[in-house]
């Protein structure tokens, strides 16, 4: 018998129930005659607090509202890969045909189809002892992703029978399992999963291997782990969105599990548009034969925003349990924050720093900490990493979203208004901007790029830290005054923000660059300014450096060298041996 208890008060996403309804902190209920989505937040021995996921109106003190003996959760099958769903799992396909439009409330659809045939080859035999995570059969989900089916975390035993390879769908019986307690269970493609609960594992491994990007200023300079975690704050139009992007579009994920969350609507169709159109440069295939979107846009209701980074997160789990690395965007977490705020302010919660609630901090470690690189259940491994966006009122990095983020993320990067402004991007700031993985990596980088790379690259840094201090000296009395040596740093430096930092998402060829070609830029400009420094030393004077052309063809390399010419780098070693031979003779 399925518990009921009667509404009493309504305000907003925020439903009351009088008395002792016997419902369970976080069960999931269906509220009124429409049978809304929610679920129980606060639970007192007269009073009963559920929040909807969906519009309230029109619901009406009286109705019913109906437990359903199970925590949130999402179902977890073939078919969440190019899919898009809201902030529970349902889905939204009315978004992409008509480029806005949301499901109606209420509707009891399923989250995923549940006619559709899979092409499934099963991989146990009866007899089999299986566990939590046992790989049982193998379904190739789209072009570019095999689905594993697999025992759920919580199941074990032998099994019993078998069905042969065929075509079924995601709820008939593929397998049958005897627990040790003698029960049969019918296994199916299909499990069910609470959102708020982290899928369980063997073991962390720590930090290892870098999610490449393709994008200098992140993989050269800043780089995340595979099952690391990243910020990316920034204020209104500094290019969050388009970071995010580029990473869906180039990294070195299997999986991408994109959270719109509160963001306008277009961007979204944005995405499905741009996703459907592009095709991944790895396999040939559509780009969203390997994403899944979760869209929770800003004229959608509050609650269901709340839940979605942790539904996004739980499916991006379920595909690490089968063995791939999964990354997670979530676009914007500040927006996030705001429906917690929202919801906590119906409450009448007391508020803690700018009204957000006393526990922000919680939720969003709630969040971030389900990133990692782990030995899963069934021996594989797999990561998830989660790459948040942070939108802060006026940019200002100071306020409370920004602040808690940075204590549960490893790298942060640090937008720049000004930077923005001058159109520099991405307008990642080299002098805010941090990531804690440098030392996990380095042993990566040595010898998947080359031994001297996290030299090199300290070797950029530290040139753009000098270039930053000697700017305080020319804002006070101009660049005259410097020594021509401090005046070759200002001029390389200047190579390295518009030649390596500066990156071009619309350009062909520079929208992603392969390690193998960030490495050798890297190597040119050190070489430039190796010899340029010489030069200097040998009383050459600065002028008659800087009215050479080659610092300007070093600075369009990124354009004028294919991301596969990568020898033309030796004509460039070789002119600028030229133009050292020439300065050294002009000056004779
Ligand atoms: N890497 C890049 N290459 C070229 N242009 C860029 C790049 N990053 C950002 N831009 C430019 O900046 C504009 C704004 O970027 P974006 O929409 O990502 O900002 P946002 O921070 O998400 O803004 P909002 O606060 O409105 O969500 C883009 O439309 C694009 O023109
Ligand atoms: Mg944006």
């Amino acid at each position: 018998m399925l518990k009921t208890g009667t509404i009493y008060g309504i305000n907003g996403p925020v439903v009351y129930l009088k008395g002792n309804t016997g419902f369970r902190m976080s069960e999931m209920v269906y509220v009124g005659k429409e049978r809304l989505v929610g679920e129980v937040i606060g639970l007192t021995s007269d009073t009963t607090t559920i929040q909807v996921f969906e519009e309230t109106t029109g619901l009406k003190p009286g109705e019913e509202v109906t437990a359903t003996g199970s925590a949130l959760s999402v179902i977890l099958a073939p078919g969440i890969l190019n899919n898009i769903f809201d902030g529970i799992e349902r889905p939204l396909s009315e978004i992409a045909k008509s480029g806005g439009a949301y499901i109606s409330r209420g509707i009891n659809v399923d989250s995923l189809d549940t006619g559709k045939l899979w092409d499934t080859h099963m991989v146990i035999e009866p007899g089999q002892t299986v566990y939590g995570g046992t790989i049982i059969a193998e379904v190739p989900e789209t072009s570019a992703i095999v689905h594993k089916v697999m025992v759920s975390p919580d199941l074990e035993g032998t099994i019993l029978s078998v069905v042969p390879d065929g075509s079924y769908t995601i709820n008939d019986t593929l397998a049958v399992l005897q627990t040790p307690s003698g029960d049969e269970v019918n296994l199916t493609m299909t499990q069910k999963w609470p959102i708020r609960v982290p899928r369980p594992v063997n073991k962390r491994f720590p930090a290892s291997k870098p999610l490449l990007t393709g994008q200098r200023i992140l993989d050269t300079l800043f780089p995340i782990a595979k099952g690391g975690t990243a910020a990316i704050p920034g204020g209104f139009g500094t290019g969050k969105t388009m970071t995010q992007h580029q990473i869906a579009k180039w990294s070195d994920a299997d999986i991408i599990i994109y959270i719109g969350c509160g963001e306008r609507g277009n961007e979204m169709t944005q995405v499905l548009e741009d996703f459907t159109k592009l095709v991944d440069p790895k396999t040939g295939n559509a780009l969203m034969a390997r994403t899944t979107l979760i869209a929770n846009t800003s004229n959608m209701p509050v609650a269901a925003r709340e839940a979605s980074i942790y539904t996004g997160v739980t499916l991006a789990e379920y595909y690490r349990d089968m063995g791939y690395h999964v990354a997670i965007m979530a676009d914007s977490t500040s927006r996030w924050a705001e429906a917690l705020r929202e919801l906590s302010g119906r409450l009448e919660e007391m508020p803690a720093e700018e009204g957000f609630p006393a526990y922000l901090a919680s939720r969003l470690s709630a969040f971030y900490e389900r990133a990692g690189m782990m030995q899963n259940l069934n021996g594989t491994e797999g990561s998830v990493s989660i790459i948040g966006a942070v939108s802060p009122q006026g940019g200002d990095f100071s306020e409370p979203v920004t602040q808690n983020t940075k204590r549960f993320v490893r790298c942060f990067w640090g937008l720049d208004k000004s930077l923005a402004y001058s159109r520099h991007f991405p307008a990642i700031h080299w002098l805010t901007s941090y990531s804690e993985y440098i030392n996990d990596l380095a042993p990566w980088y040595a010898e998947n790029v080359d031994k001297n790379f996290i030299d090199y690259r300290n070797r950029l840094i530290a040139i753009l830290n000098q270039e930053s201090s000697l700017m305080e000296i020319v804002k006070l009395i101009g660049s005259d005054v410097l020594p021509d040596d401090q005046k070759l740093t200002l001029e390389i430096a200047r190579v390295i923000r518009l030649g390596f930092l500066q990156q071009n998402a619309f350009h062909p060829e520079d929208t992603c660059v392969p390690m193998s070609k960030q490495m050798k830029m890297m190597d040119i400009i050190l070489y430039l300014n190796k010899k340029a420094k010489s030069l200097v030393s040998l009383g050459m004077p600065i002028s008659v450096l800087k009215s050479e052309p080659i610092f300007e063809h070093i600075i369009s390399i990124k354009y004028d060298v294919g991301n596969d010419e990568l020898e033309k780098f030796d004509d460039y070693k070789k002119e600028i041996d030229d133009f050292y031979d020439r300065v050294l003779e002009k000056n004779a």
